[in-house]
């Protein structure tokens, strides 16, 4: 039976871990998780708390990896999805999936093996494989696999050293080959699982950064250890009707994807971006790059137009969300004295001189969310955003929850309360700061 979490259980859980997966929660959310991700037990907390139940409907408009579709399916429960970030839009499309069989990702996983393996003797890379698959030649590559010079220009060179991502791009090629499309996509989660944790020199502090360089890593075992995991989980999978539909898009226009869920949505639990300054496209550049997701300067463009602006790296010239929040004085005020600050420490490079204009534009971004997203609520809908106070513009304090709430409230909906999840430490002032979730209700027009 499937353990659903009382409020006492979550508020056990100490503040320091309180954001971690618990070990009783990894099947299907362990194939890919981001640092930006929230755990599942976030999510069953909600759904018990506001009662959802198997005849529900609920949808996460910032889906990320699918952790709050992940957990639906898990109780049964259909879900809606929308994430901009291919990656893991791509990641919680997989990831809720449950109908690849688990025998032919066994025999693929052979051929996969045995092709890889062939190629990496070919272009002198050899890795032991005998532990874990009979030994069976495969067909090998005809020839060496490369980035292009587009790839090499938007992946920071010290994310992955050259002998690892060789083995990587051999890898990822010989996945290619698999006809299936079920089996080879969980093949390519597996891969972008293992250049991240595995063979990449990065890691996560909550900003992406590279560690010391691994010369080189052999990636076949810790492949086959993820596919295994996979196959277990698929195998031990509860048995479910509920489905889960994810969509890539851009959560501001939110209704335009769900023309068919009108009026139809119960409960939303997401996390939004906060204003934060960081990039959230370099958190999963890596593994974007080598699943080509990401293939040039352009294409990161096209993904970072998608995304709210919460950063000096997304902001575009074009940009006009800041115009639908030019009444809120609260915004203003806060933008005023990041721009005021500014001026007074003499700061006057580019990204600096943008920080206000993200408060602008990321508040009207929100605004321009929840507008679109009411049509889509029941009329009894209750919704839970989980967002974090910030302060990395010259440390000043963005009330994220209260602002949105006073939003949220201007448009047509009821705040219910804003309930502490955790304190985090802010990177840039090493001052605990709250992150809170914003629960609201949908407020008919004429109330
Ligand atoms: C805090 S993360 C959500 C993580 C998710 N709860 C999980 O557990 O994986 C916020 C997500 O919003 C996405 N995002 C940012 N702007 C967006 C937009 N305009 N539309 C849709 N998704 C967006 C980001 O790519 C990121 O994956």
């Amino acid at each position: 039976m499937y353990l659903v979490f009382t409020m006492r259980n979550i508020l056990e859980i100490e503040n320091s871990v309180r954001n971690q997966t618990q070990s009783g929660d990894k099947s299907f959310h362990s194939w890919y998780q981001f640092v930006l991700g929230y755990p599942p037990h976030l999510v069953r907390y909600y759904m018990f708390k506001f009662g959802i139940r198997s005849t529900h409907l609920v949808l996460d408009p910032f889906c990320g990896t699918g952790t709050t579709n992940v957990e639906c399916k898990k109780l049964n429960i259909d879900s809606l999805g929308l994430e901009a970030n291919p990656v893991v839009y791509f990641a919680s499309c997989i990831k809720t999936d449950w109908r690849t069989s688990p025998s032919e990702v066994r025999l693929a996983f052979r051929e996969v093996i045995s092709s890889t393996s062939s190629s990496l003797d070919k272009f002198n890379l050899s890795e032991d494989v005998s532990l874990f698959v009979q030994p069976k030649k495969g067909k090998p590559l005809l020839s060496e696999p490369s980035l292009t010079d587009d790839q090499q220009l938007v992946l920071p060179k010290d994310f992955i050293s050259p002998t690892p991502l060789r083995r990587v791009l051999i890898l990822k090629e010989c996945i290619e080959r698999v006809s299936d499309e079920q089996v080879r996509n969980l093949f390519l989660l597996a891969l972008a699982n293992l250049v991240v944790n595995h063979a990449g020199n990065v890691a996560f502090g909550p900003e992406v950064y590279s560690t010391k360089p691994k010369k080189d890593v052999y990636i076949l075992d810790y492949f086959y250890r993820l596919v295994d995991k996979m196959v277990c989980d698929l195998e031990s999978r509860p048995q479910v009707t509920a489905g889960a539909e994810i969509v890539h898009g851009d959560a501001r226009r939110i209704s335009d994807y769900f023309p068919n869920h009108f009026g139809k949505v119960d409960f939303v639990i997401t996390s939004p971006p906060y204003p934060n300054e960081k990039d959230y496209t370099r958190t999963t550049r890596l593994e974007s790059v080598v699943l080509g997701l990401i293939s040039s300067k352009q294409s990161l463009r096209t993904l970072k137009e998608q995304l709210l602006r919460s950063n000096s790296r997304n902001i575009f010239v074009a940009d006009n969300d800041q115009d639908y929040v030019k009444s809120f004085d609260s915004i203003t005020k806060i933008a005023k004295e990041i721009e005021e600050k500014r001026i007074h420490l003499k700061k006057t490079s580019g990204f600096e001189k943008l920080y206000h204009k993200i408060v602008k534009h990321y508040f009207g971004g929100m605004y321009r969310h929840f507008e679109s997203l009411r049509p889509l609520l029941s009329p009894d809908a209750r919704i839970a955003y989980v967002v974090g106070d910030q302060m990395s513009f010259f440390r000043t304090h963005i009330p994220t929850a209260k602002i949105l709430a006073e939003i949220a409230e201007s448009i047509g909906y009821k705040v219910d309360e804003i309930e502490l999840w955790r304190t985090r430490l802010a990177t840039a002032t090493k001052i605990q700061i709250d992150e809170n979730v914003l629960i609201l209700r949908k407020q008919p027009k004429d109330s």
